[in-house]
């Protein structure tokens, strides 16, 4: 397997192609990954997108997404971890793990003080195998216009702190739309 990162929003149309297959084989009930390899939004200059590739195919994958976070007094660089998949004919082979080790690995090379991330309450234990802990912060968007808005579903928030500091309290701001 080869672990291989792509400098988001620049991705060249073959792998662009290739990823949207992944996802629509891995997350079968989001509609928009038939039209755009984003979820709701688009990723930014900066952002980076880790592959593992097998026979010249896409298995697995995790998607970095830049934010400037707030909180209280503090501000800090924020690895939104988003995207996180495997080919469900090669779970468990550990691609998603490869994937997600070498974009904390490069986060922390790109300054990055944390990773954030949302998922299903079901996902708390795969996450935790990478330090992520369950956090209790109230997690604050930004829409293009400016206009902020609180993330309202039922995921859970996991974070891990990429610098030795604790991870920070209170409401969290984010200058990003999604992730
Ligand atoms: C969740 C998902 C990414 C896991 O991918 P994967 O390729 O099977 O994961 P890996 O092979 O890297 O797993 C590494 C280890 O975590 C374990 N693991 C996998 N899914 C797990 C889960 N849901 N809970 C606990 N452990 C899990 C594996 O058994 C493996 O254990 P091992 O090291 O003892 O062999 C994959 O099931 C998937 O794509 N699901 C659909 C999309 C999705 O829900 N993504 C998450 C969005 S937040």
């Amino acid at each position: 397997m080869r672990i291989d990162v792509v400098r988001e929003p620049d991705v060249p149309p073959a792998i662009d192609a290739a990823i949207m297959r992944l996802q629509q084989r891995a997350f079968p009930k989001t509609e928009s990954f038939a039209r755009s390899r984003y979820y709701t939004h688009t990723a930014r200059q900066g952002d980076f997108r880790v592959l593992a590739w097998l026979d010249e195919a896409p298995v697995g994958q995790v998607v970095v997404m830049w934010a400037n976070a707030r909180a209280g007094a503090q501000n800090l660089r924020l690895a939104g971890l988003g995207n996180v998949c495997s080919d469900p004919d090669h779970r468990k082979e550990h691609a998603a793990s490869a994937c997600i080790e070498r974009a904390l690995e490069l986060a922390r090379q790109e300054d990055g003080d944390g990773a954030l991330l949302f998922c299903g309450a079901s996902l708390e234990k795969f996450y935790a195998r990478f330090g992520f802990e369950i956090v209790s912060n109230e997690v604050f968007f930004t829409h293009p216009d400016g206009t902020i808005f609180r993330r309202n579903h039922r995921d859970i928030r996991m974070g891990l702190m990429l610098k030795d500091q604790p991870w920070p309290a209170g409401d969290l701001y984010l200058d990003t739309e999604d992730f």
